[in-house]
């Protein structure tokens, strides 16, 4: 496994200055914009739209942007996230009152589709769905918040999910997100992770390049 992909999520990110972060932390190394949407009602909080997205599109940024849409209903908001140029959506399953026909919207629009497990949501929904994600992706805290401490549970989650994976000989990615960083970065790629969501553990720290960098050289150990 050496395809691995650093995504971090700009819930942590500075606001008030947006693109410019994008930006930096995409020149810092990044390979992928992981965009929180939350709604306030799916989950506690309360973040951002198809509108900033577009505007990122706007402002020049073109690599890829990971929606991680925590919504119900989700399917006004993937057609919305379509049309602002998102790249991934994944969506929680349990969100959906009709989950083929929300991963086929996806795949319809042009972007890569994904279901989303909260840390108690048993893999059993992707029983019949494996065709049709392109990204699973295991939430390793509950959903809401940024800066919450990995829940160490979420490590047989993933070998569980990348043994399905694996067993399917389908291309499918496995993301990882909630309480990531360097200390633990090399234990959940172990776990057979690939693609790992990083907030608080990038934008918190002065020097992206510098902590990008140490991420991947756990990875690359
Ligand atoms: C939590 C979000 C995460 C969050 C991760 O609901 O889905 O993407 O921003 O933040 P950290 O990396 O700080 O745990
Ligand atoms: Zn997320």
């Amino acid at each position: 496994m050496s395809d691995f992909k650093i995504a971090p999520s700009i819930l942590s990110a500075d606001f008030a200055r947006l693109g410019e972060e994008v930006e930096n932390v995409l020149n810092a190394g990044a390979d992928v914009v992981h965009f929180d949407v939350m709604d306030n009602h799916y989950v506690p909080n309360l973040t951002i739209g198809p509108m900033v997205c577009k505007a990122l599109r706007d402002y020049g940024i073109q690599a890829p942007i990971d929606v991680h849409l925590m919504v119900s209903p989700v399917d006004r908001m993937i057609s919305d996230f379509i049309d602002a140029g998102a790249s991934w959506i994944t969506f929680h399953p349990e969100a959906s009152d009709h989950i083929d026909r929300s991963l086929q919207m996806i795949r319809d629009g042009g972007c890569k589709s994904g279901l989303v497990f909260n840390p108690a949501t048993p893999l059993h929904y992707l029983d019949y769905v494996l065709d049709k994600v392109d990204m699973i992706l295991l939430m390793s805290v509950n959903p809401g918040f940024g800066g919450q401490k990995f829940i160490p549970g979420t490590l047989d989650k993933l070998r569980q999910a990348r043994k399905i994976i694996d067993d399917s000989g389908l291309d499918i990615r496995l993301e990882i997100d909630g309480g990531v960083g360097i200390q633990n970065i090399r234990e959940i790629a172990e776990a057979g992770a690939d693609t790992f969501v990083a907030g608080s553990a990038i934008f918190n720290t002065d020097d992206y390049k510098a902590t990008i960098d140490q991420m991947r050289a756990e990875l690359a150990k």
